[in-house]
């Protein structure tokens, strides 16, 4: 691997990066980063998801607010700082709030007597609310792009596995489509027209009357806007290993399998050398193929599957099946975990420098919601997923889904695109298919977990929102106050309003919401998914021209 000579700065301190390293993978090289303080109760966070989707590497480039650092390639003589901490993340006097306040501050009721103090208050709050300052006039100039606009026959968001072979599948027939993909730097598809580092953001439906093309509007980073219209929209979005509820779930060194997994690529060395891995699937053996070597032990909230068990013993790693995790132990960075047997057994302490998740996968199906798409709940994994036919139709005329986002497996995807490609080519019917309604009434396994869990003494204080600090305890009170049902939970707590857009407390606020209102998750409901579905700057959005231009083939 080639030596790092590209200069930044970051807090004041001379760095160099490797050409094409994202910042994240720059500041991990011995240990994950402590980057920013939450929200409200400034906590010590770091990076989590490790796929631009969480608030957890947020930092100041270059006199730009808010640039997550794992979806920022390092140009030379990049400037970083960091946001929301005074003095410094590591020492951040606010912290205090959360040492003054250990059961919350009530942010509904609370800040309003004496009255004639409110105006003060509001100062106050308005002062210390948001995360970063606005950027400088240079930084903003800096991203302006012209916006781009594109028609296509067949537009796929996605260019993963699924959607190469879908468009592979499409070339072969003579369609070329238009291939969208989140990551910075991807190989082109032949035969297809492919844009890198862009993030399909809002897909409304297509208007009832006349015209039925879709309309989605996505971003290129770092801030250009795009808008493309097309017959058929293939969404192949796949899927994100979710969070868990424990003590100091947010605390740096606490990362998402698909974080450990993109921190290694490139036979890059793990940040971290004894981690504790949390899963006993096929996911969790992904990881220790990968960075076997740095794993401390393996804990899993229900069985360990063979393979797994396999790899850990050939590498002496300890297995610790059907545990509680209960929490981590260390003011800025993971020192240790602490678990137990389910069903009462002994409390175990395990030291270790990261604990990766890599429990659950859940689809990434934001766009089937805001497109209209039948969802229906899957209790395996415990999340909803669009209604989908063998071939990928949806029930939304011209919407296909395509690989693990419609929970279709993997095995034979080159059959599952040709598929996919067939009703394509026959579409134009503007009837829609018809699903038998499945509902899948089948226990998720967390839920036996989080029973188990949410009898420990001092869940209460454990965060269930990161991105605006909800604690579970506010979750408890409101349902206690007769609140119901997610949508009302999100209004009445703030829970899943934030940066990440409820990608990593929703999964498991359905589980906990579904054992306090005694009812099963897919009754608790789901939260409306508004635009854009990932922060987008506002100058993607204000380049783009009026819908009633014209659009260039
Ligand atoms: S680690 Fe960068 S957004 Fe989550």
């Amino acid at each position: 691997m080639a030596e790092p000579d590209r200069p930044f700065s970051f807090r004041g301190r001379s760095m160099a990066a490797r050409d094409g390293e994202t910042l994240l993978a720059a500041l991990s090289r011995d240990r994950l980063p402590l980057l920013r303080r939450s929200l409200q109760y400034h906590r010590p966070q770091g990076p989590f998801c490790g796929i631009g989707h969480c608030a957890g590497c947020l930092v100041r480039v270059n006199g730009r607010p808010n640039v997550r650092a794992c979806r920022h390639e390092l140009g030379p003589g990049d400037v970083i700082s960091t946001e929301n901490a005074w003095p410094s993340p590591d020492w951040d006097l606010l912290g205090a709030i959360g040492i003054l306040a250990p059961r919350g501050v009530d942010s509904l009721h609370g800040l309003r007597r004496p009255a004639f103090a409110t105006p003060l208050y509001q100062r106050l709050v308005r002062r210390l609310a948001g995360t970063g300052e606005p950027p400088t006039e240079e930084a903003a100039r800096a991203i302006a792009a012209p916006a781009l606009e594109r028609a296509a026959e067949v537009v796929i968001v996605g260019g993963g596995d699924a959607g190469r072979a879908v468009a592979t599948a499409l070339a072969a027939r003579g369609v070329r489509p238009l291939v969208l993909e989140r990551t910075l730097r991807s190989t082109p598809i032949v035969g297809a027209d492919f844009v890198p580092a862009t993030t399909a953001v809002f897909l409304p439906p297509p208007s009832e009357a006349g015209d039925p093309r879709f309309t989605l509007l996505a971003f290129r980073e770092p801030g250009q806007g795009m808008r493309v219209t097309a017959r058929s929209v293939v969404l192949a979005t796949g899927g994100y290993d979710s969070s868990l509820l424990f003590r100091g779930n947010d605390r740096p060194g606490v990362l998402s399998a698909d974080a450990a997994l993109s921190l290694t690529s490139d036979s890059r060395r793990p940040p971290f050398r004894r981690a504790v891995l949390v899963g006993g699937g096929a996911r969790a053996a992904e990881v220790l193929e990968r960075c076997g070597n740095d794993v401390e032990a393996v804990v899993a909230p229900g069985e360990i599957r063979p393979a797994v068990v396999g790899a850990a013993n050939e590498l002496a790693i300890p297995l610790y099946p059907r545990s509680l995790l209960l929490g981590v132990r260390g003011r800025r960075r993971v020192r240790s975990v602490q678990l137990k047997s389910r069903g009462g057994g002994a409390s175990t302490t395990i030291g270790c420098d990261a604990v990766i998740l890599a429990h659950r996968r859940v689809p990434h199906a934001q766009l089937f919601f805001q497109a209209g798409a039948s969802m229906e709940w899957r209790s395996d994994p415990g999340a909803y997923a669009p209604k989908v036919r063998p071939d990928g139709v949806t029930s939304v005329p011209g919407l296909y889904a395509a690989g693990s986002v419609a929970g279709l497996a993997a095995r034979d995807l080159a059959g599952h695109a040709q598929g996919i490609a067939d009703a394509i080519g026959g579409n134009g019917s503007s009837n829609a298919p018809t699903f038998a309604p499945l509902l899948d009434e089948r226990p998720n396994e967390l839920l036996g977990y989080y029973r188990e869990l949410l009898r420990t003494r001092g869940h209460g204080r454990w965060t269930a929102c990161a991105c605006v600090d909800v604690l579970v305890s506010e979750v408890e009170k409101a349902v206690r106050s007769g609140y119901r049902g997610i949508e009302v939970i999100k209004r009445y707590t703030s829970l899943g309003t934030g940066i990440c857009q409820g990608r990593y407390c929703l999964p498991d606020a359905l589980l906990v919401l579904s054992l306090l209102e005694d009812r099963p998750p897919f009754e608790v409901g789901y939260i409306t998914q508004r635009p854009p579905v990932v922060p987008t700057p506002l100058a993607a959005l204000a380049s783009l021209p009026s819908p009633s231009a014209e659009v260039v083939p």
